[in-house]
């Protein structure tokens, strides 16, 4: 398959409304792929959607909280509404977090695992009926995070470790189907100034512009996980960093294990950048709404679209 072969295709991306979702997103509609772009803050999906379509790009968007299982059969099936088919599922929606595990709100680690590793698991459910059709693609966003227990960073990269679990897992169980199942393990890359994650106290705040690590570019990871997707690669890995990590953490964990350990501090602050001064505060809730994913709510969001604000978002 080459670029070519991409035109007519459709993918769903989640979280697809800024940073590398959107990068993916315009590189796939780029070459002729209709998309379903995804997100939970309809404003900004909107304009993202507006963005793409201006550049003549076939894009649609749909509000959807993955964490919500209902939310995720409904974005597959606003798909088949809207397109017909499903050739390209992109999990790529995930929150990050800091902090280390002494001190982390006990909320952060529900979030972070509704969201990165539930959240692709159903999407990846409703998704399987429509991609043997088409004999299609499950491409996840993973991190070089998702290596090893990185410290100050345990939820995230627990989160990850499973989502690479669970792509493994499905591989095997997809094989006979002809569906594809593909793990990037991303890089260190360029955020979108609207990134926030979650702080160890459970407040979102915006992640500060990176400036201590040498960073990929969007665009150039959507381009990777394009050729990922039409030579159908089991798993990638990106930056020079991340395939140091990569091969460190593999064939010598006890070398690995040794770098982290005479390098927690330098970690601690500039990776977490804990007790940093450049945390603006977000202008979203700033703690999470923790009641309003109780399994009872839940049921009634799920009736519901779009998702009211607040409820079942961030
Ligand atoms: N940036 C990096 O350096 C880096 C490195 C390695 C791996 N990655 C991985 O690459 C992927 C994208 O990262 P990014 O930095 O581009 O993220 P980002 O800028 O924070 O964007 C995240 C996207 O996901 C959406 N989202 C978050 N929670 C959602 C939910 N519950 N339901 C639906 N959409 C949701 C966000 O929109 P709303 O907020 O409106 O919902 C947004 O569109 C992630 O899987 C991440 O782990 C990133």
């Amino acid at each position: 398959m080459n670029s070519r072969n991409l035109k007519g295709k459709v993918a769903l991306i989640s979280g697809s409304s800024m940073g590398i979702g959107k990068a993916i997103a315009s590189a796939l509609a780029a070459d002729g792929v209709s998309i379903i772009l995804n997100g939970r803050d309809e404003p900004r999906l909107k304009n993202t959607e507006t963005e793409l379509r201006s550049l003549g790009y076939k894009v649609t968007a749909v509000v959807a909280d993955i964490r919500l299982p209902g939310r995720c059969q409904h974005l597959v099936q606003q798909t088949i509404l809207r397109y017909g088919r499903l050739d390209i599922l992109i999990n790529n929606a995930a929150v990050s977090s800091r902090g280390s595990v002494a001190e982390m709100a006990d909320g952060n680690y529900k979030i972070m695992e509704e969201t990165n590793f539930n959240g692709s698991a159903h999407l990846s459910k409703y998704a399987i009926p429509y991609l043997k059709k088409t004999k299609g693609h499950i491409i996840f966003i993973n991190s070089i995070g998702g290596f090893r227990g990185m410290p100050f960073n345990s939820a995230y990269s627990a989160t990850k470790l499973a989502q690479a679990a669970l792509a493994e897992a499905l591989r095997i169980e997809l094989f006979d189907l002809g569906i594809h199942v593909g793990v990037a393990f991303v890089g260190f890359t360029e955020n979108d100034p609207e990134k926030t994650i979650l702080d160890v106290d459970g407040s979102w705040v915006y992640l500060p512009k990176r400036t201590n690590i040498k960073l990929a570019k969007p665009q150039a990871v959507a381009q990777s996980i394009k050729h990922m997707i039409i030579r159908r690669k089991n798993r990638i890995t990106l930056t020079r960093l991340g395939r140091f990590t990569g091969f460190a953490i593999r064939y010598l964990p006890s070398f690995s294990n040794w770098l982290l350990l005479v390098n927690r501090k330098t970690i601690k602050r500039r990776f977490t950048m804990i007790g940093g001064k450049a945390l603006v505060s977000s202008p979203w809730h700033t703690k999470i709404e923790y009641a309003a994913l109780d399994r009872g709510k839940i049921d009634s969001v799920e009736m519901c679209h779009p998702c009211p604000k607040g409820i079942g978002s961030r």
